[in-house]
């Protein structure tokens, strides 16, 4: 079977950067769940689509023509790796992530990334719903005031700013409804290492995980 390492965690955790190095690191593919939801999101808005519309949106899910090509994420051709990272899309992915006919269409293509090489693969349900047989499973998390802080650095807000409160308040609604959902919230499983990155470098995070991963 393909080992497989699942990483779940809050929003803005540093998850997606840990698990593509750990990929790297080990020669493995990487999977972002999350950019299966915000594709779903964003190629619902271009159809003029509700996003509260479960059953408009799960066919959508269904029919996403997407590559996953290095560095550039393709939907229907175009290069929309930094439209799904739009703020209003991150909220359309929150959504539309609601909806149980929406993951259950994104199932298949989720585990289909489990090949040969091996696969980390990143979300909120990789460990509990997409490969619940994973190798490793692992909870990546850090407080909410220091993923802000990561977040405002990268987009050069003033820490003592009203924006920057701002950003604290919209990770917190992020993990209220991640952690609040009745379909695969978020949540560390009993199985899952705990991985608190508050006070912990993005390379100490990743030899963390490679050590975890030598011992299974
Ligand atoms: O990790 P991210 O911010 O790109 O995720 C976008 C949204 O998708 C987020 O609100 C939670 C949702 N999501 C999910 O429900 N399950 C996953 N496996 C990954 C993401």
């Amino acid at each position: 079977m393909t080992a497989v390492i699942a990483i779940d965690g809050p929003s803005a955790s540093g998850k997606g950067t840990v698990a593509a190095r750990v990929a790297a690191a080990l020669g493995m593919d990487y999977l972002d769940s999350g950019a299966l939801y915000r594709l779903t999101a964003l190629a619902a808005q271009q159809q003029n689509l509700a996003w509260d519309d479960e059953a408009a949106v799960a066919g959508v899910a269904a029919a996403l023509d997407v590559v996953f090509a290095d560095s550039q994420i393709l939907l229907k051709g175009v290069d929309v790796s930094a439209a799904i990272r739009q703020e209003i899309i991150g909220m359309g992915a929150s959504q539309v992530a609601k909806h149980p006919q929406v993951r259950t269409a994104l199932l298949a293509r989720q585990q289909a990334f489990a090949g040969e090489r091996g696969l980390v693969a990143d979300g909120r349900d990789m460990g509990s719903v997409v490969f619940p047989d994973a190798a490793l499973k692992i909870f990546l998390t850090a407080t909410a005031e220091e993923r802000a802080r990561r977040r405002a650095l990268q987009l050069n807000i003033d820490l003592a700013s009203e924006q920057y409160q701002a950003i604290v308040n919209d990770i917190k609604q992020r993990d209220f409804n991640d952690i609040n959902r009745s379909v695969a919230p978020l949540q560390q499983l009993p199985d899952a290492y705990l991985l608190d990155t508050t006070e912990l470098s993005i390379e100490n995070a990743v030899k963390k995980v490679l050590e975890w991963y030598q011992q299974v």
